[in-house]
């Protein structure tokens, strides 16, 4: 039965992955669909693969021509979480995601040996209040650093910013508004230091503008002790989301005396963009 799949009284042939030099081959354990354009699934994680919450790494299938088909996904889940979570886009005619997103438990999937990326505490300076600003699927890095506990050691208060066209594409919400009460390591501390900021620009929500009109009506402060706006000085900024968004807060933060960090230069703020194109 190795690699085969009974869909709809259709059997399915999947191929049976082989490792590789960069790639190890993980199984899913389970898959969360959110709507038709996002799901999330979890995967084993094998004992030698280390990582930095905030972190991504490659993953994939095998592609058409026999070759693994792999992109860029950053984790999900903490560092400390004994699997490893990610939250993807259903791109229709997408090389890697049209099939992805058909993943079921038990499928086999290419994991890359080398984890990478600046969304990570390392390539900060220390601060008080970390606001980690995302669009879309931007959030995955920072499911992985609201649920460590070591970010809540290193900062007073935890924020996530998520905008989002729709309701629906309000991944973990209910999780992020509970303050991740339910979460084993991070409940406690979660309960008095983090905080979530969801916007829905293209429905009715009680938040319905982007990231940046937030910050100019202080509504994105709200409810968070300090002041009502962004200092270089005590904030730490970590970004993640389009292209477009990413280039413009840049643009602010430099304005507001925010210096770019990375790992070998830990600043005030730093980004990485959620996908290309
Ligand atoms: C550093 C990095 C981290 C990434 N992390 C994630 C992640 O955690 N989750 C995730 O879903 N994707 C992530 N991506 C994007 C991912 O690598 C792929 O592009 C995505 O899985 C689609 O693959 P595809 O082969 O189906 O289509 P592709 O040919 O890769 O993309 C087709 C087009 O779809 C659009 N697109 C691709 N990805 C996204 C996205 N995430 N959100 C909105 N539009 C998109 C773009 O317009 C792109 O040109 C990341 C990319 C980079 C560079
Ligand atoms: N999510 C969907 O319902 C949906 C549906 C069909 C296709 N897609 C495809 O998926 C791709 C990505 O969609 P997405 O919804 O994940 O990402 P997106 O278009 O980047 O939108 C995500 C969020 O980011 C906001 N945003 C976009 N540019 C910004 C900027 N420069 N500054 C501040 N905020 C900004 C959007 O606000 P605005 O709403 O104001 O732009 C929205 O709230 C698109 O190329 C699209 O073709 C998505």
């Amino acid at each position: 039965m190795a690699g085969e799949k009974v869909l709809n009284d259709v059997t399915i042939e999947k191929p049976v992955l082989e490792p590789t030099g960069a790639l190890s081959v993980e199984t899913v354990l389970s898959v969360r669909h959110w709507n038709e354009h996002l799901f999330s699934f979890r995967i084993t994680r094998p004992a030698s693969f280390r990582f930095r919450s905030g972190e991504f790494v490659m993953i994939g299938l095998q592609g058409d021509n026999g070759k693994p088909l792999l992109r860029a996904y950053s984790v999900a889940s903490p560092a400390w979480d004994e699997e490893l979570e990610f939250l993807s886009i259903k791109v229709q005619d997408g090389p890697l995601t049209s099939k992805l997103q058909l993943i079921q438990p038990g499928d086999q999937i290419y994991l890359g040996r080398k984890p990478t990326g600046t969304l990570v505490t390392d390539a900060l300076l220390p601060g008080k209040r970390l606001f980690m600003l995302s669009t879309g699927t931007g959030l995955a890095p920072f499911l992985s650093l609201a649920r460590d506990p070591d970010v809540y050691e290193f900062y007073e208060q935890v924020v996530v910013v998520h905008s989002v066209r729709r309701v629906s594409d309000l991944a973990f919400q209910d999780e992020l508004s509970g303050k991740l009460a339910d979460d084993p390591l991070v409940a406690e501390q979660a309960a008095s230091q983090f905080h979530y900021v969801p916007t829905v620009t293209r429905e009715p929500f009680r938040n319905n503008v982007r990231i940046d009109k937030l910050v100019e009506s202080g509504a994105l402060f709200e409810g968070i002790p300090g002041e009502a706006r962004f200092n270089p000085e005590t904030d730490r900024i970590m970004m993640c989301g389009s292209m477009e968004m990413i280039k413009q807060f840049g643009a602010y933060f430099e304005e507001q005396g925010f210096a770019e960090g990375s790992n070998a230069a830990p600043g005030a703020y730093v980004i990485e963009r959620a996908f290309v194109g």
